[in-house]
């Protein structure tokens, strides 16, 4: 038996490797005969790929971490009505690279708001639309920023011009994320292969397609 509308969340720093691998498993979904919604947060429907812009470009201090929790708030809860909930109520497999998990990450973790302000948010927010399977991409910060500064080249970088203890604080985020949320999330060590990665992520997400 299927079960359909599952919905499948990428979470970790920069440089990971979460768009790459979101790709290979909607490709594999495919060929499967799986329908697929691919998406991507902030962004995933034309209100929020506008936020987007706002967070991601500009000078590393041009938002409070408190705007920044508040914008990807507003991006996404555009993005569940218009993309995520009629994509799962139609019976697709959404692929999210990126989603709540980073607000806490980025800008409760690494950014310090604090935990109450972020859970008022989820809950008013995303409610009961959680995702069924989370995966966490672990990686040192250092490799991941060497990663993406060389691919990025000035554009979308406002995150990654932020101190290195700033990633530092993010990857132990989502490392408790991962901990608090055991039945959720699955930590991939994005040192590894591409391939080898692929296989883990399709390995656990057919635990959850095939019951
Ligand atoms: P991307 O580089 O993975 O496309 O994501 C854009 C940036 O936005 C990334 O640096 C992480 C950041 N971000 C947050 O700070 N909070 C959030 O809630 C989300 C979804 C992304």
């Amino acid at each position: 038996m299927t079960i359909p509308g599952l919905f499948i969340t990428l979470e970790g720093g920069e440089g990971a490797g979460k768009s790459t691998q979101s790709c290979l498993l909607a490709e594999k979904l495919q060929q499967n005969n799986f329908k697929t919604c691919q998406t991507r947060e902030p962004g995933g429907c034309p209100q929020a790929e506008l936020v987007r812009d706002l967070l991601v470009n500009g000078e590393p201090d041009r938002w409070s971490s408190k705007a920044e929790a508040l914008l990807n708030y507003a991006a996404r809860d555009a993005h569940l009505h218009a993309t995520i909930i009629p994509a799962r109520a139609a019976g697709k497999v959404v692929i999210c690279d990126r989603f709540m998990d980073s607000t806490r990450a980025y800008q409760g973790a690494a950014g310090n708001v604090k935990s109450d302000f972020i859970d008022m948010l989820e809950t008013r927010i995303v409610g009961k639309n959680l995702p069924d399977l989370t995966f966490i991409f672990d990686l040192d910060p250092q490799t991941g920023l060497d990663r993406t500064r060389s691919r990025l080249a000035g554009t979308e970088d406002r995150f990654e011009r932020k101190p290195l203890k700033f990633h530092e604080s993010l990857r132990e985020g989502f490392l408790q994320i991962a901990s608090d949320n055991p039945q959720r999330c699955v930590i991939i060590d994005a040192e590894k292969s591409v391939e080898e990665i692929s296989e883990t992520i399709w390995r656990e997400t057919l635990k959850r397609l095939v019951v």
